[in-house]
């Protein structure tokens, strides 16, 4: 196994912020997670696991070895008349996944289409959009435990998935995963309840949707609301939605009538953070090279080379302005390095 030194990382992530890392290495095959934590325990280095880079932001350099996941592959381990469970390498990207899946006839995941990243990205932060989140189909998952050095098979339940959150976001940096199972079903029930979905079906005349519908019209909301970061660097969503009690959902909704939230359980609420932002004065906002997009405030965009403190910065700037104005603390989805 090749470990490059000093390889710049703005084509690794989606931001395409400058950065370097000291060392940097591709892994196609499970031995060479084995041998990629072993020359890290003997140079005393720390690793950094990237996928599609498409949840990251670098605001300096990484001076361990940058292990980028590249296992491959899709394989069917089960099929019975209503479902069947495949086993998808970690390095596989996810919304050719979900083309595939699609194209088979596997429901399960079509309304987490064209969602940036890899496979074994969706369990990390429990990729979620359109009532669906990548913990629905997940049965197990294959990882490197690097605390025991030692292979593990996970099951769903293991995982401690929650919104946005598993326990490999908790543990953060433990497990290293390189292999996916999925659990799709061939007769799927399908979630159309999210109004956009709806109103995109309607407009098509489209009454009774296959999954490949709700894929298309799932691309087609996304491809208006969300900047692609081919072309405009972003991660998506960079703040989670926050969790508020009951009784503070009730003292902002006095003062707030049109406050957007959505009851979770009996005694909280979620709060939909790019309205807070939005309300804040954000939405649309730039500063030098950095801006909050202009059709969803949950998405900040890198609009010319900024830098990841200069990206970072603006999200503080945003934290504190929605604290000041909400008493709510938005906590950071995306991950920084
Ligand atoms: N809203 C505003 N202003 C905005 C953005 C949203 O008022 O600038 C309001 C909307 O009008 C709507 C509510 O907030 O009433 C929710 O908005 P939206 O449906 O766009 O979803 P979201 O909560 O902002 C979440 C996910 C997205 C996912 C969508 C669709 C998080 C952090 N984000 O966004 O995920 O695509 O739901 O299900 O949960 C991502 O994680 O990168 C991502 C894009």
């Amino acid at each position: 196994m090749l470990i490059q030194e000093n390889i710049e990382l703005s084509k690794y992530n989606s931001f395409g912020c400058k950065a370097t890392a000291s060392y940097f290495c591709t892994v196609k095959r499970k031995d060479e997670i084995d041998e990629a934590i072993s020359w890290c325990t003997h140079q005393n280095k720390p690793y950094l696991l990237l996928g599609g880079g498409s949840n990251i932001l670098f605001t300096k350099d990484f001076k361990g070895l940058i292990i980028k996941m590249e296992i491959k592959g899709i394989k069917l381990l089960k099929e019975t008349p209503s479902e069947v469970l495949i086993s998808v390498g970690a390095g596989e990207n996810w919304h050719l996944l979900v083309k595939y899946c699609v194209q088979k006839g596997w429901g399960g995941i079509e309304n987490l289409s064209l969602i940036p990243g890899t496979v074994g990205a969706a369990p990390i932060q429990n990729i979620g959009a359109y009532g669906v989140e990548a913990k629905d189909s997940i049965q197990a998952i294959t990882a490197f435990d690097t605390h025991t050095n030692k292979w593990v098979v996970l099951q769903n339940k293991d995982c401690h998935f929650d919104y946005r959150n598993s326990l490999f976001k908790q543990e953060k940096n433990r497990y290293i995963i390189t292999e996916v199972q999925f659990s799709l079903q061939k007769q799927p029930t399908l979630h159309t309840d999210y109004g956009a979905i709806r109103e995109v079906l309607h407009n098509k005349q489209i009454k009774q949707a296959s999954i490949e519908d709700i894929s298309n019209a799932i691309i087609e909301i996304r491809t208006a609301k969300l900047p692609d970061p081919l072309v405009l660097g972003n991660a998506g969503s960079f703040f989670k939605n926050p969790t508020v009690s009951i009784e503070q959902y009730n003292q902002l909704k006095q003062s707030h009538t049109d406050l957007i939230a959505f009851p979770i359980s009996d005694t909280q609420y979620k709060l939909a953070a790019g309205w807070l932002i939005e309300q804040a004065g954000w939405k649309g906002k730039k500063k030098g090279p950095v801006g909050c997009y202009e059709k969803q405030a949950l998405v900040i965009v890198n609009y010319a080379q900024a830098s990841g403190k200069e990206i970072f910065d603006f999200s503080e700037e945003i934290i504190q302005s929605v604290q000041s104005q909400f008493g709510i603390q938005l906590e950071r989805e995306v991950n920084i390095v």
